[in-house]
């Protein structure tokens, strides 16, 4: 099948790679010059495992092609919109003019039998309001909507073999043969027995939200969990193992720690929020605000854990921050619970130095005033404490006796209850966490 893909970010640069695999002829489209430069020359501007070689792969095939030139749409047939949907400054909803913009740029492309795709997250109602543009603008076209669930890290893998297909469309011919187009598009997935759902536009926008919803009241559970183990003495590591073998609780999103981050979780709460308050419903989500304040709350306390550990204050103190990105496998610093909290020890008086292993370019062009060191060595040498902030694989392959000779004290915070504190302890460390005696 032909397919443009519009916006060329974690969501569609990944999106195009994954069509083209499957033997479609793709063209991605962005406003930014430098990405799709990047692209087309096989290197995304971004890390993400396994996008470069599958770039390189489809890229060569010649089936992949990257432009922003939105008319190079014209000679496709289904139009996916990845375009991101950003926080709005100073308010909790969402921003949709990248969502409006690029449906603009693609109407005078659109013809009879065409189908635009939405994935990006939007608020409740958005959909509606693309298809009334697609069905003005007289095109033929259907829009219908396609949620995305992708997790930075396991993004190629997420897009070749989804848990599920969530598919909106209006009740009408034209919504049935739209479906039957995106059916097309996925039939390798589809063959294999991937689950489909086939519903309405309003509950295929609202399942990718609430489905976000539902990952971060999971995360701050656990973490409300930390605060009392904190005031009881009791682990919160051994209490999600154990309320995790019930199968109907599950052990996934269950790790307590610095809380959660990323493009996503924190904004999708967000702008649900606000899409209930204009709804009339914002009571239903009132749960959300709860969900928001403890996980904000664990990053004070890891502050505060931090303080405690110098002896009651970090004023002149040298502390290491071990992780800039939101979490391990991404170089994605947006709403980075690290970089909050580094950012925070900092202006509060301590001396900081930050390491990361991909996400230091991204952390220094937001975060200018931070110390930023590659390698570990570097960024412990001297440290009155270590904080592990983002758990990436090389962190918790740590060896603790080889560490301790770079530093003046051996005194490591786990901010993702990721290290064994049995291991650290026994080399001579200082081992605190967060809900961890
Ligand atoms: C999330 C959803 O998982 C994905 O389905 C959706 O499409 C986009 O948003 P992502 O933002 O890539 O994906 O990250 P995810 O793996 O969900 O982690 C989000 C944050 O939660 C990270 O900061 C992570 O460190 C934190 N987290 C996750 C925890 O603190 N504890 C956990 O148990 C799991």
């Amino acid at each position: 099948m032909r397919i443009s893909v519009f916006g060329c970010g974690y969501l569609g640069a990944v999106h195009a790679a994954c069509m083209a695999k499957l033997g479609h002829e793709v063209v991605g489209i962005d406003v930014l010059e430098e990405h799709i430069a990047m692209l087309e020359a096989g290197r995304p501007p971004f890390h993400e495992p396994g996008l470069p070689e599958l770039l390189k792969e489809a890229l060569s095939s010649g089936r992949l092609h990257f432009t922003t030139d939105a008319s190079a749409a014209a000679d496709a047939t289904v139009h996916f919109i990845c375009v991101g949907t950003p926080q709005k400054k100073h308010e909790n909803a969402a921003d949709l003019s990248y969502v409006r913009s690029a449906v603009g740029s693609l109407l005078p492309s659109l013809k009879p039998g065409d189908v635009v795709v939405g994935k990006s997250t939007v608020p409740v109602g958005t959909a509606e309001e693309l298809q009334e543009r697609v069905h003005e603008a007289q095109s033929g076209a259907e829009l219908i909507w396609n949620p995305e669930f992708l997790r930075e890290g396991f993004a190629v893998k997420d897009t070749l073999t989804p848990d599920r297909f969530v598919y909106g469309a209006e009740p009408t011919e034209q919504g049935r043969a739209a479906m039957a187009v995106l059916d097309e598009v996925y039939a390798k997935a589809l063959s294999t027995g991937t689950p489909k759902i086939e519903a309405d536009l309003a509950t295929a926008q609202l399942v990718k939200v609430a489905a976000n919803s539902f990952l971060a009241t999971k995360i701050s559970f656990i973490n409300a969990m930390a605060e009392l183990c904190e005031a009881t003495g009791a682990d919160v590591t051994l209490l999600a193992d154990s309320i995790g073998h019930d199968a109907r609780i599950g052990r996934k999103f269950l790790n307590a720690g610095l809380g959660f981050g990323g493009g996503c979780l924190p904004k999708d709460i967000r702008a649900f929020m606000a899409r209930a308050g204009e709804l009339g419903v914002a009571d239903a989500l009132t749960f959300l605000r709860e969900v928001d304040s403890v996980n904000m709350r664990r990053r004070v306390r890891m502050v505060d854990l931090a303080r405690e550990v110098c002896g009651g204050s970090i004023v002149g103190r040298t502390i290491a921050v071990l992780g800039a990105a939101f979490k391990p496998d991404s170089d994605d610093i947006r709403d980075s619970p690290a970089l909050s909290v580094a950012a925070q020890m900092q202006l509060q008086g301590a001396h900081v130095t930050v390491t990361d292993p991909k996400a230091i370019d991204n952390a220094k062009k937001k975060w200018p005033d931070l110390v930023f060191v590659d390698g570990v060595e570097d960024a412990v040498a001297g440290a009155e404490a270590v904080l592990l902030l983002t758990e990436w694989p090389e962190y918790l392959a740590l060896d603790p006796e080889e560490l301790r000779q770079h530093v003046a004290a051996p005194v490591i915070v786990d901010g993702r209850n990721a290290l064994d504190p049995v291991v650290w302890r026994a080399a001579g460390w200082t081992y605190r966490a967060l809900g961890r005696p």
